[in-house]
């Protein structure tokens, strides 16, 4: 594999998500193991972006996500659905931006530098939720529309399935 972990801090973010969803596709081809994608998405966009953290809460049991794959510091290893950003795009089955995690009501602090994140549901080929994706900045609003959009595209396309 002659693929290198990318840092695409110095592109536009929409220009960004492109190059690293491109090399994860190429780097991915063939690869049918969810924890293989997991684990080489999340590497991809903690290193690409410079994140605190970035990884997957998956769906173990009606109403509970468990933690992982994923890159960063410890992470709460249950949180049910309707607790914290992760459990509430896991309910509501949409992507959630927080801009100031300490606005948001219920929050989870896993990580006290967590400034403001993105969750992301992710769906089987029935439209069932089967995880989310996480992300946490240590800056206030890193995360908008374009991420919102350049991340459904990216995992509907790495996972393989379309959303719901
Ligand atoms: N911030 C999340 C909890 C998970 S961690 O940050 C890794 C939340 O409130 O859902």
């Amino acid at each position: 594999m002659a693929e290198s972990t990318l840092d695409v801090r110095h592109l536009p973010k929409a220009q960004g998500y492109a190059l690293l969803e491109s090399q994860l596709i190429s780097v991915l081809d063939g690869v049918t193991d969810e924890v293989t994608i997991m684990a080489t998405v999340s590497c991809g966009l903690f290193h690409g972006f410079g994140l605190l953290w970035a990884g997957y809460y998956r769906v173990v049991s009606p109403g509970l996500l468990r933690v992982g794959p994923y890159q960063g510091t410890l992470g709460c290893l249950e949180i049910p659905f309707g607790k914290g950003v992760c459990g509430a795009a896991a309910a509501q089955a949409t992507t959630v931006i927080v801009p100031d995690v300490h606005a948001f009501p219920g929050h989870i602090a896993c990580d006290g530098r967590s400034r403001s994140e993105i969750v992301v549901p992710i769906f089987d080929g029935e439209g069932r939720l089967t995880a989310v994706l996480d992300l946490d900045s240590e800056a206030l609003g890193t995360f908008d529309r374009v991420d919102a959009a350049s991340l459904e595209r990216l995992l509907a396309r790495l996972h393989g399935t379309p959303r719901k």
